[in-house]
Formats: structure tokens, sequence, C-alpha cells
């Protein structure tokens, strides 16, 4: 049985208040909030357990050597990966996606040459690519998504010519909550030899993710998200583009040897590993993992349509709010606007001052707003921890706004 009073009793922070009432905490999208489990192995791991990883021989480092890199196969694990040598530690997705771009893009691409992208990614997905068209003169190519919100898959293969040498695609929209169908995408690159890289931030949180199964080269997650720190994340990338990836960081735990004329690496991952990692972030991560495979995938997705489909009808009764992104089979994250009646901005400081907190904004995916001729939105993006309760009060403080704005 999902046990929603004792998970919320997990979540320290959900018990205390914002302006005097009951935090309602509405941005997950944004960054979720972390269990006591976690808090206490980042405690523990620095109190009593803290040297650098992968260097000593003395038992502190062993065991913190050993705890961090247990997370890398409960990583594998989370996502089903083949092995845990295709997982790579990054601070996020962003750095996994700049990783890609920098380690395996960068030295392949030509000018000419097309990236494929949705007009739904967010900016972790864009701006890497843009550095290439910047520096190299390859061509992004956009696929919009349709008045749903909804992405074709079909749309993401018509726009492969010869020249198309990556697509990077989403596989939820942190705006919209739009599911994309990845693995119709991924089957119809694989036949025509195009990789498939999958941003991963928002899907992973909500539902079981399987990477074999998508059929993908690169997937990336980040811990924040997942209910773990900030500064934790990874990118699973499949054996035969490893092979093909440059060492982009240089620095300690990456090499073989060094001497003053020459340098040979470490294979992978750890090539693509320079430097003190984040020891404690990513031992903090497993141990968020552990807490979403313990509730189970399943049943936290199960949770949180339920939360969908509630929040849903009764946004569909405000008359005078719209829900951007209507798909039947997206996640529960809904962006709105007061049709006019006031500023995203606003309506999230009225919201804020009942305890509720949501983001405001662009959401970082600018290409979206302009696609659906938006300056902002307001965006409640629910978690495992959230109540039909909660969906309540959003609802009752957007009705305020109605009364003060409309
Ligand atoms: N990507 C995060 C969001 O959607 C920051 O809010």
């Amino acid at each position: 049985m999902y046990d929603i009073v004792k998970i919320r009793g997990d979540f320290p922070i959900l018990s205390r208040q914002v302006n005097g009432k009951p935090l309602v905490y509405l941005d997950n999208g944004a960054s979720a909030q972390k269990p006591q489990v976690v808090i206490d192995a980042m405690n523990q791991a620095y109190s009593m357990e803290y040297a650098n990883v992968h260097r000593g021989l003395h038992y502190l480092s062993n065991l913190a050597t050993d705890k961090y890199e247990s997370t890398r196969g409960k990583i594998a694990r989370f996502l089903n990966a083949p092995s845990e040598n295709e997982i790579v530690f990054t601070t996020g997705t962003t750095e996994g996606i700049n990783l890609i771009s920098y380690a395996w893009a960068a030295p392949r691409f030509e000018a000419g040459d097309e990236i494929v992208l949705s007009v739904m990614e967010h900016h972790a997905n864009i701006v890497p690519w843009h550095f290439l068209r910047e520096r190299l003169g390859v061509v992004l190519k956009w696929v919009e998504v349709d008045a749903n919100g909804d992405l074709d898959p079909q749309a993401v293969l018509n726009a492969i010519t010869p020249r198309t040498k990556l697509i990077a695609i989403s596989h939820m929209s942190n705006v919209l909550g739009t599911i994309v169908d990845v693995k119709a995408v991924c089957r119809g690159a694989q036949a025509m030899g195009v990789p498939v890289l999958v941003d991963g931030s928002q899907a992973a949180v909500h539902m079981p993710v399987d990477v074999q199964a998508i059929g993908c080269d690169f997937y990336a997650i980040t811990g924040h998200k997942l209910y773990g720190p900030s500064g934790s994340g990874a990118i699973f990338i499949k054996a035969d583009r490893l092979a093909e990836m440059r060492p982009f960081i240089g620095g300690g735990d990456m090499i073989r040897e060094v001497t003053r004329d020459s340098v040979t690496y470490a294979d992978a991952p750890m090539k693509f590993e320079a430097g003190t990692p984040g020891i404690v972030q990513q031992i903090g991560m497993g141990v968020a993992l552990d807490y979403m495979t313990g509730l189970g995938m399943a049943n936290i997705a199960a949770h949180e349509r339920s939360l969908r489909d509630y929040a849903r009808a009764k946004l569909a009764g405000l008359n005078w709010l719209t829900v951007q992104g209507t798909s039947e089979t997206k996640a529960a994250i809904f962006s709105f606007t007061l049709q006019g009646q006031a500023h995203a901005h606003d309506i999230s400081t009225v919201l804020d001052k009942r305890g509720i907190a949501v983001r405001a904004g662009t959401h970082c995916a600018m290409p979206l707003m302009q696609h659906f001729g938006l300056g902002a939105t307001c965006r409640a993006s629910f978690g495992l921890y959230n109540t039909h309760a909660e969906v309540d009060a959003l609802i009752s403080a957007l009705e305020l706004c109605h009364e003060l704005f409309g």
C-alpha cells in the first residue's frame, strides 16, 4: 500500500510552515525535497566516513570508495543499463549533455551536420548544441509539438536527412509534463543509423525507465530531482558510444600514466571523471534511489497519475484558467496562465503567501514558450509526497487570484 502519511513523514521539510501556512510544495520540477534517509546518509558520510575516493589505501578511503562506487551500480539497475561501466557520474543532466557535446559530438561533427531537437527541450538540451552551431557550423533542426503539446515520433524521424548526426530529445517535458515515445524514436533512428540522446531529467523521477528497452545511446539524469542532493547525477552511455568518446575534462583519477611527454587514460567511466568528484553527493543519490525503488517506481507513477487526474479535472473547472499541454498521458506537471488577468509572477506571489510553492517564468524552455506565444506561465509540478488535499489548496488559492485580478 502507498502510505502517503508515512511517506510525508520521511521528508522533514514537509512539516514546516511558509508564510504562516503549511508548506504545499509544488515545485518538484525545479528540485525535489530530500527524505531524512538521504540527509542522514550524507551526514554520516561527512561526519564518520569521509576521505577521498580511489586514491588511498587506508580504511576510510576504501570505505568512501565502496559507498561512492555502489551508487554506480544502483544507477545502472535503476535505468536497467547493461553494465555499470556505462554509467558516468556527473553533477546533473546539464553536465551530462555538455559532456556528450564536448567529448563525443564536437570531435565528430562538421559544418552542415544536423542535430534534430524538439521545440520542447530544456535549455540544457539546447545550449550545448548551440555551442556546436556557433563553433562548427552544425545545423539545429527543430521539430514542432502539436496543440496538445504532444510530439509525434514520426515527425522526429521525418526530420532525419543524410546529414543528421544526432537526435537529442527529452523523455518528459519539464513544462508540460508531456511524455515522449522515445522508444519509437530510437527504433526508427537506429534503423537509419542515427544515435539518440534522451534527456531523462524529469521522466526518471516519475516513471520506470529501461534504457535497453528504449534503445537510446545516451540517457541523462540528475540527482536533485530524484529526491537526492544537488550536484549529483549520471549519464548512461552505450558502450559503443563510450568507445568513440575523447576525454573532456583532464586531471587526476582519469589517467593511467602521465609523463613529461605523454598521457594515457583510464578506462571508461573513470576516463570521463577527472578530479575529486561529488563523493558525498553521489552517496546521497544512491540512498535516494534506494528510497524510490523501496516505494516502487510503478507505485510512485500510479500515485502521481491519480494526482494528475484529480488536478486535471479540478483545473478544467476554472474557465478563466488555461492549462498548456493537454496530452492524455502527461505527468502531473501543469503549466497555466490566467487568461491575461495577471502575470505568472504575481500569481506565484499570491500562492506563496498561502504557503504554496510553484515556479513562474519560462522554465528554461524559451523555444517552447515562443511556440505557444507565451511570455511566462505558472507551473505546479507534483512529486511522490503530494496529496489530493494539496491540489485542493492550489485550486482555492487560484480562485483567490481570480478574485484579486479577474
Ligand atoms: N529544470 C528545472 C525546472 O524545470 C530547473 O524547473
